[in-house]
């Protein structure tokens, strides 16, 4: 039931019948009162003062007058230049509850994206490094953007844009010859080749000659060299496999891994079609885009060696997603450092002539600091995101161990707990706010967090198992209270929240409703009995309840989080 849209067609004959005029687009106008006492939809009538010449007061009286109350609307007051319009209750409740029940794991989901392909840029690691706390960022917002828009009938394309190329990976392999072994790296993984590569740096203060032997080698790797590429393609599936591993943890997964060397024989058409386009410019020897005009650094496509760039590279992969995907947008989720960088491959592509630059977007994101401390890869302050997770599962752990002793599978739900927590925690704000990760927060089981929606998940399914049995024949009436309604306005906004989540790229507003509609339950749960009232009473609570666990378990598996059914 479509309440904006029905109330704008009774406004609509009403327009016709007292004024004989024709005014489309009413549905737009319609407000939520800032108090529910005030009736569910208000009509603004000034809205229409200048199209029918009349005060707003006066609007109101006339179109009052003879508006017949039918099953959706139960009653209908001006105050002032308002009309404010009282749903029936029933009516309300019914078809709100209906579509939940009906579309279950498919509420919210629409035609919207039919035929439109995102392509989502997300957790993009690099070679030879170790997955830390700095990308889980970038991991969780795709992730829970590509479910979000698959939901809206889009289909995404995970993309994991791997840093697998630059100079660093020659001084890697010189590092490797010199010191390291088969043995060493087959036994320490990534955490073996970052040793290397620290050791690299330290020891390059004396021996300058190092640094040629690094670039020596990344030359090999340019020129194809057997022994080189075998060597550096060892170190990926080395990285591949230490990810995958907290990929599987986090339940993420992508759809290519077409990294930054993939592009290596698609770049010659970048640098022609520059060239062709009279774009690309010298400048002490390099060649670049100059971007002055638009007030900014010129986007550098080839260094004096002839060596191509990061953003050559990414220039490279746009034109390939559009020729391979043919993507309506195609979004990177990186962090904010790295926004000018954006905007140059952007606007370069825009002075190409491809109109599609503007489908492009960088969905950038904050910081985040552990217990109070930012974090530095290259101070060495790093936090691991393995051992973050590994933590929250003991925590969470603990607190149930406390909490439910006699849980079932508790190892199983303290895994959802604790991963949850973290995922929730890194999504709960806006992108661009930097974060503040502190245990405490993380896995307050009372505030607005992870643990705190799953818990209320679990007691709804905790009512719907002692309500079985009760017949199925609800009464309405039963929902006649202002925490029941409360509920049901949630469950009605959620089709809008996950519009709004796409439009802007902010998984964030999903996380939030989570919390919203778990707290409107919950007062709703302290408030009123559910069980032992009248079959009616309590069948039309528990369908409530059946309503509000669907939605709070959908909410959260489209931010990449699961709903234990106990805890
Ligand atoms: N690997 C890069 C980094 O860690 C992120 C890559 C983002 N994606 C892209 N298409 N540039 O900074």
């Amino acid at each position: 039931m479509d309440y904006p849209a029905h109330i704008a067609q009774k406004l609509f004959s009403r327009i016709q019948g007292a004024y004989g005029m024709e005014i489309e687009g009413l549905e737009g106008f319609l407000e939520t009162p800032p108090d529910p006492s005030l009736g569910d939809y208000a009509f603004p009538c000034f809205k229409l003062s200048k199209a029918l010449r009349a005060a707003p007061p006066k609007i109101a009286q006339t179109l009052a007058e003879g508006f017949a109350a039918d099953e959706y609307i139960a009653k209908l007051e001006c105050a002032g230049g308002y009309l404010n319009f009282f749903l029936n209750q029933a009516a309300f409740a019914a078809a709100v509850l209906d579509e939940v029940l009906q579309k279950g794991e498919k509420y919210g989901a629409s035609g919207e994206g039919q035929g439109r392909v995102v392509c989502i840029d997300y957790s993009s690691i690099n070679i030879a490094k170790r997955f830390h706390i700095g990308h889980l960022s970038t991991t969780m917002i795709g992730n829970a953007l590509k479910n979000l828009y698959n939901h809206l009938g889009y289909k995404s394309v995970g993309i994991n844009h791997l840093g697998d190329w630059g100079t660093q990976f020659g001084r890697m392999i010189a590092a490797y010859l010199k010191w390291g072994s088969r043995e060493m790296v087959e036994e320490g993984g990534v955490k073996a080749l970052m040793a290397l590569y620290v050791r690299f740096h330290e020891e390059v203060e004396n021996d300058k000659s190092l640094e040629d032997e690094g670039r020596f080698w990344f030359k090999k790797i340019e020129e194809g060299d057997a022994q080189a590429l075998e060597i550096f393609a060892w170190f990926k599936e080395l990285t591949l496999k230490d990810a995958a591993r907290v990929y599987e943890t986090l339940g993420v997964s992508f759809d290519s891994y077409a990294g930054e060397s993939f592009y290596n024989d698609k770049m010659g058409r970048v640098v022609d079609e520059l060239r062709q386009k009279g774009l690309l410019v010298e400048s002490q020897g390099a060649y670049v885009v100059d971007l002055e005009a638009e007030k900014m650094p010129p986007c550098i496509i080839l260094k004096k060696d002839g060596a191509t760039l990061y953003a050559t590279r990414d220039i490279a992969a746009a034109l390939y997603r559009k020729d391979n995907y043919d993507f309506a947008k195609s979004l990177y989720v990186v962090a904010y450092q790295q926004d000018l960088h954006f905007r140059q491959v952007f606007k370069t592509i825009e002075k190409m002539g491809y109109d599609w630059a503007a489908d492009m977007e960088h969905v950038s994101f904050g910081m985040i600091s552990y217990e109070g401390e930012t974090l530095s890869t290259r101070k060495g302050n790093v936090v691991y995101l393995e051992d973050v997770l590994e933590k929250a599962v003991e925590k969470a752990r603990a607190i149930m161990e406390e909490k439910s002793p006699e849980l079932e599978g508790k190892d199983e739900v303290a895994r959802q707990v604790g991963i949850g927590a973290v995922i929730f925690f890194d999504l709960f704000n806006s992108r661009i706010k930097d974060i503040d990760f502190y245990w405490d927060r993380v896995l307050n089981f009372d505030g607005e967090t992870g643990p705190y929606v799953q818990y209320s998940h679990a007691r709804c399914c905790s009512v719907l198992r002692r309500g079985e049995g009760v017949p199925q024949v609800p009464d309405y009436e039963g929902l006649n209270n202002p925490q029941a309604l409360a509920v049901l306005r949630a469950l009605e906004r959620f089709p809008q929240v996950l519009r709004e989540a796409c439009q802007r790229n902010e998984p964030y507003l999903v996380a939030r409703f989570s919390v919203e509609l778990a707290q409107a339950y919950n007062r709703f749960y302290y408030e009123h009995q559910i069980l032992g009232e009248s079959a009616g009473v309590s069948a039309a609570r528990l369908r409530l309840t059946r309503a509000a666990q669907a939605v709070l378990r959908l909410s959260l598996s489209l931010i990449g989080i699961q709903a234990p059914e106990r805890m």
